[in-house]
């Protein structure tokens, strides 16, 4: 991979994930940050052949215009990202901003499309009208930038849970784009069949359905390409699937599990709408059966309080019985940057993806379910077994080279 370029294309470029992501890059090509936070720069990952931070290059799509500068800004006076790093990357940042595209909003529902600053077409086009839409401006950053390679990486914002039926194959979904009536995709499957039809990997870092719907999936193995997803796991629910195995392994019984989580960024004012919110709760909420074995009572709250902007807060209180019915409590609080959580995870994963690409992996890429709340293609959720298959995957991948 020494020599390669690598395009990171970023749906939803101009948010705080993006952002914070493309900063990220930017510090570790100028050697202005070391690498906390990135799990593919721990020793067992080393012998992989993983794309160089100089290698890649960013370009992505975004509803609002182009306001990179303007995010960073602001993350800089929330205490996000450094201001000497934004102060260095001015120049960078208004490069990136230059590849970023007018996005689509297909189904995406009244609160995304009121984010949006520029005129978006209307949902009664023909999907198809849109792929191609987005399969030229990838083209276009590919041939412009010269890159060999490009990690698609869904960024944007939460959207509704997609609903009604849907074919499960990829032969009966594909001539359904042609048609303008009604249809249960939304743009991030869009986005995700865009990447797929032409070979680039796609990783879903949102609850968005994106990939994980059968037909689009199908879509992947029959083309080759390999996918991820789904709901990057940065926060809360790292925690609740780190602490659940240790209730199960000392066969602690528990009766109910609470999280309540408050924070202020742009996601969570999208996630104040019931509509947007329901796809985070399910993802958020999902972890515990399959850990555990039973079901306990659970409630997963997600509120936007203004004021705190990318900070979040999340408590969670756990009422678990022990020997002889004994009932307890462990209650704990996190408290962190949501995006300087997540820019890291997005950077491993083109990385990884970028190298199952090359062995010739396609499909869900199961191995990667340590990074995501809902893992396709695998149901496990238990962390630590999550990264020894993870470091399973690692070694063979490092002893086949
Ligand atoms: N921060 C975390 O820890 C974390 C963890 C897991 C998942 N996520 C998810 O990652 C996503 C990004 O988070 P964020 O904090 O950067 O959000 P954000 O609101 O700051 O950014 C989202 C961006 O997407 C753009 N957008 C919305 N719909 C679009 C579309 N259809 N096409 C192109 N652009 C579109 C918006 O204009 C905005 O710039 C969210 O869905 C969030 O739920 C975040």
């Amino acid at each position: 991979m020494a020599d390669k370029k690598l395009g990171i294309w970023l749906v939803g470029a101009c948010g705080n994930v993006a952002t914070t992501a493309t900063l990220g890059l930017f510090a570790l090509q100028k050697g202005m940050t070391t690498n906390a936070g990135l799990v593919t720069e721990l020793p067992p990952f080393a012998k992989l052949g993983l794309a160089s931070w100089q290698s890649m290059v960013v370009g992505g799509h975004d509803i609002r215009s182009p306001c990179m500068t303007a995010t960073a800004e602001r993350l800089a006076a929330e205490g996000v990202v450094p201001r000497d790093l934004l102060d260095a990357c001015r120049e960078d940042l208004a490069e990136v901003e230059s590849r970023i595209q007018p996005g689509i909003a297909y189904r995406c529902g009244k609160t995304i499309r009121a984010l949006a600053d520029m005129p978006l077409a209307p949902d009664d086009v023909s999907p198809r009208t849109f792929l191609s839409q987005i399969q030229s401006d990838l083209q276009a950053f590919r041939d412009r930038e010269g890159v060999d390679q490009v990690v698609v990486v869904y960024l944007a914002s939460t959207e509704p849970l997609t609903g009604g039926e849907l074919p499960t194959t990829w032969t009966e979904l594909e001539p359904l784009l042609e048609e303008t009536g009604e249809t249960s995709l939304r743009a991030s499957s869009l986005y995700a069949i865009t990447a797929l039809e032409r070979g680039l990997p796609f990783v879903n870092f949102t609850p968005s359905a994106g990939a994980s719907l059968p037909a689009i999936d199908d879509l992947a193995r029959r083309r080759g390409v390999c996918h991820a997803g789904q709901d990057g796991k940065t926060g809360e629910t790292l925690l609740k699937t780190v602490l659940a195995p240790m209730f199960a392994h000392r066969n602690l019984e528990v009766m109910s599990w609470v999280g309540h989580n408050i924070f202020g960024n742009l996601d969570g004012s999208v996630l104040n709408d019931p509509e947007n919110r329901a796809a985070k709760i399910q993802t958020k909420d999902k972890v515990l059966g399959g850990t555990l074995g039973y079901d306990p009572q659970t409630l997963v709250s997600i509120e936007y309080i203004k004021s705190l902007g990318d900070w979040k807060t999340a408590w969670d209180h756990v009422h678990f019985r022990g020997f002889l019915g004994t009932p307890m409590t462990l209650q704990c609080t996190w408290q962190g940057s949501d995006s300087a959580l997540a820019a890291p995870l997005v950077l491993d994963l083109v990385r990884l993806l970028e190298r199952s690409s090359r062995a010739g992996e396609s499909g869900p890429l199961a191995h990667l379910a340590s990074f995501f709340k809902s893992p396709l293609g695998s149901d496990e959720h238990d962390f630590a077994e999550q990264y020894r298959r993870l470091l399973e995957w690692a070694e063979r991948h490092s002893a086949a080279d």
